[in-house]
């Protein structure tokens, strides 16, 4: 069993449920009654939606309507049992997946890419989350190098603030990621990310938003950049690709971010965020089907037969398809315009509150995201300050401070209201703090050293090793 680290213990207490309901270490000799077991998990389910339920969480539940979730469930049932990597019997997935994908590249302008090469055509695969998207987006880089330039020693260059699925990916794929400050406004800094490509550079990622600040890259100098030196550029819209362009078409300033821009060649867009759908999809979309093809694995003379797979998973449900298919079909542009609307007047409403707080600054230019800093007041201690409110923020760190990812679920009247009021009162407190160190933080502080950072990233493995302990 893992030492109880310091980090389990930020995270409270992991087996919450043990002394409530019975644990099992082993399969039961007899089945349960299953309204008992429905029962117990119902029981544990209501509980936990009341954390988010309030409006008071950032980001993690981007719908948050029970009615659209029994929907998509309901749909989900129909087809949760069926194998998608079994097209003769479930042709549906088909359906299903080339109509997302149609879907989500007419919404990154897929249409685009002609006007500057006729051969161009976006297409792409449905993931299992950004995740996915993103390995798969790299790995689809390193093989284009591999077999076009003959890179064997891969590299990408990309901002500091691109998600840690990058580093991921590379560490699975055995590339090196190289790690470019951002500038002055938390975007990508396009000449000191030039000053790092090699021979060896396979590809530039930026993101239209980036997780920590909500900023959309200088992604058309990227474009020309990857252009410039015959390499690929990933966008990363997984948290923004889904809702940024309503947001432009209710007309916020927003720069073109994806396939209107010519050297961008991979995009990653998350229908489990904003697009609304169950957890467990996202979807990656590539400027050409030469580029996609890298990404597809076939076995030819396996004793099982012929085996051929599109993306990093085997067998998966054909119900998340179909639930995010749903999803799609059933928000409509009328209904993501509407939800943009709300998220939007939301976010507004929160920044004018902040505008008058003089203590609290708005890193960089956000939009449905809102990075907050200080240069008066310790924002971990408003943010503890926050959390016995009941409010649940993202910490971030270089420079201190949590993000609020607002969501269809914080739209709710009264949120941006008491937002903006505890936000306020979290600065007062964090003026005349009862005890020195902030909970919240007190970890961040030691990532700025060498040994934090090793002692830091042991708690964090200590910690997933704890969540599969037996109780
Ligand atoms: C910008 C960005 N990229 C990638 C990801 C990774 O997505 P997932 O957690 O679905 O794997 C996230 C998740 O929050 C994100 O915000």
């Amino acid at each position: 069993m893992a030492e109880t680290s310091l980090l389990a213990s930020i995270f409270g207490d992991l087996y919450p449920y043990k002394d409530r309901f019975k644990p099992y270490s082993c399969i039961p000799e007899k089945g349960r009654d299953p309204n008992e077991i429905y029962n117990v998990l119902h029981t544990i389910a209501e509980e936990e939606d009341k954390f988010w339920e309030t409006g008071l969480i950032s980001g993690t539940m981007y719908h948050g309507g029970k009615d659209h979730y029994a929907f998509l469930n309901r749909v989900f049932s129909l087809y949760s049992y069926v194998n998608l990597l079994q097209r003769d019997i479930c042709p549906s997935g088909t359906k299903f997946e080339s109509e997302i994908i149609a879907m989500v590249a007419k919404l990154l302008h897929g249409d685009a890419v002609k006007e500057y090469d006729p051969q161009d055509d976006v297409c792409g695969t449905v993931t299992s989350g950004g995740t996915e998207s993103i390995f798969n987006g790299v790995y689809i880089h390193r093989e284009w190098a591999r077999n076009e330039k003959g890179i064997l020693e891969p590299e990408m260059v990309v901002p500091v603030t691109i998600h840690p699925a990058f580093h991921k990916a590379a560490h699975y794929l055995g590339i090196k990621m190289i790690s470019v400050p951002v500038d002055n406004n938390y975007e990508a800094d396009v000449e000191a990310m030039r000053d790092k490509i090699t021979p060896n550079t396979i590809a530039l990622a930026g993101s239209a938003g980036n997780y920590p600040y909500g900023v959309i890259d200088p992604l058309g100098k990227l474009s020309d950049l990857a252009i410039e030196n015959n390499i690929g550029l990933h966008v990363d819209g997984c948290l923004g690709g889904f809702i940024l362009p309503w947001i432009e078409k209710l007309g916020y300033d927003i720069p073109p971010f994806d396939f209107r821009l010519p050297g961008v060649t991979s995009m990653s867009c998350d229908t489990h965020k904003y697009g609304y759908a169950l957890k467990g999809t996202s979807t990656l979309l590539v400027r050409n089907h030469r580029l996609l093809r890298y990404q597809f694995f076939s076995v030819a003379d396996w004793a099982g037969g012929l085996y051929a797979s599109p993306t990093v998973q085997g067998s998966r449900s054909g119900g998340l398809s179909a639930a995010t298919w749903a999803a799609m079909v059933t928000m409509g542009e009328e209904g993501y315009m509407k939800a943009a609307r709300l998220i939007m007047d939301t976010a507004d409403k929160i920044r004018q509150g902040i505008a008058t707080i003089p203590e609290i600054i708005i890193a960089g230019k956000s939009t449905f995201l809102i990075s907050m800093i200080s240069d008066q007041v310790n924002m971990y201690h408003v943010n503890d300050y926050l959390i016995t409110k009941g409010w649940r923020m993202n910490g971030c760190q270089n420079p201190p401070g949590f993000h609020f990812c607002v969501t269809l679920r914080n739209t709710l009247p009264y949120v941006a209201e008491t937002f903006v009021r505890d936000l306020r009162d979290g600065v007062a407190y964090a003026k005349n703090p009862p005890q020195p160190f902030p909970k919240s933080g007190a970890l961040y502080g030691l990532a700025g050293s060498l040994d934090g950072q090793a002692f830091l990233q042991q708690g964090m493995l200590d910690f997933i090793e704890a969540t599969y302990d037996e109780v």
